[in-house]
């Protein structure tokens, strides 16, 4: 197997350098990964890396559309040539588009699965080659508190992609343990982050958000590094026994 210090890890969606995909890409480079930072926004892809890389790691920037197969093919082959062989993957890229269901269009819905859910499978099917060969893999999902219990009535779309991640772990898991490739979800609930900030900015909520945070038995918003702190567990040595499995990050909000 690799040594920590030449692992590779594909984070996407984390191009946001405030966003939780960033605070990932930071928290394995720290680690010792080597990391690929693929979002959709190239400028902030590329920020995120620089940053990496001035803190003394190893990160590659990618703009990439994750329902783009060709993209994600030519993507994940620049990682291999300029990095090496992935063996962490980090799901994470996502869209939310708040709508009343009676608004809701097939363009919305087909667009939040095909980031959300789609995305993930383009994705996941073009890296495992690297973790097979290795006999060695981590794979984290980033679903959501509303993909595990329902949630606001405005996000029917949006929590019915975040509840497919959750059996989407479930099926690879039993598929991939035998081969040294975990994979788990990771489940966060109200995280101070730019797409948290979209819905409080527009009062997307039917209370006030502060209600909802003072209901929680932790009563604050999570932070992206209490989400990066559950990846970097999922995807250490140390977790190698434990795969399928969900981990809410919700403040105790649901378990
Ligand atoms: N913030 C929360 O409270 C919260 C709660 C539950 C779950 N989540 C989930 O956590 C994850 C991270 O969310 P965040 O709050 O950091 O969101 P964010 O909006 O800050 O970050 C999402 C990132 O995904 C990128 N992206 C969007 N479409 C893409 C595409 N087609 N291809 C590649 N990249 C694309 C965006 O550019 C952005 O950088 C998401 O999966 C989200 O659904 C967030």
């Amino acid at each position: 197997m690799a040594e920590a210090a030449s692992r590779v890890a594909l984070i996407t969606g984390a191009g946001d350098p405030q966003g939780m995909g960033a605070a990932c890409a930071r928290r394995l480079a720290r680690q010792g990964f080597a990391v690929g930072v693929l979002d959709i926004n190239g400028e902030g892809a590329q920020a995120v890396a620089a940053q990496i890389i001035a803190d003394g790691g190893h990160a590659l920037a990618l703009e990439t559309d994750v329902t783009d197969r060709a993209a994600v093919t030519a993507a994940i082959e620049e990682v291999r040539r300029t990095l090496g062989p992935i063996l962490a993957l980090v799901n994470n890229a996502a869209v939310e588009g708040w709508c009343k269901f009676e608004d809701l269009t097939d363009a919305l819905w087909d667009k939040t699965f095909d980031v959300n859910l789609k995305g993930a499978f383009i994705v996941t099917q073009t890296v495992l080659p690297d973790m097979e060969a290795a006999g060695w893999g981590r794979i984290v999902n980033i679903s959501a508190l509303g993909g595990q219990m329902g949630g606001v009535f405005d996000m029917t779309h949006y929590n019915a992609s975040k509840g497919g991640m959750i059996t989407f772990t479930q099926s690879l898991a039993i598929g991939l343990g035998a081969k040294g490739i975990t994979v788990n979800t990771v489940s966060p609930g109200f995280i101070d982050t730019p797409m948290a900030r979209r819905a409080i900015e527009t009062s997307a909520f039917p209370i006030d958000y502060r209600d909802i945070l003072a209901s929680y038995p932790i009563p604050r918003l999570g932070s992206a590094e209490d989400i990066a702190t559950a990846v970097a567990f999922f995807v250490s040595d140390d977790a190698g026994y434990i795969t399928n499995q969900v981990l809410g990050v919700n403040g105790g909000s649901y378990s």
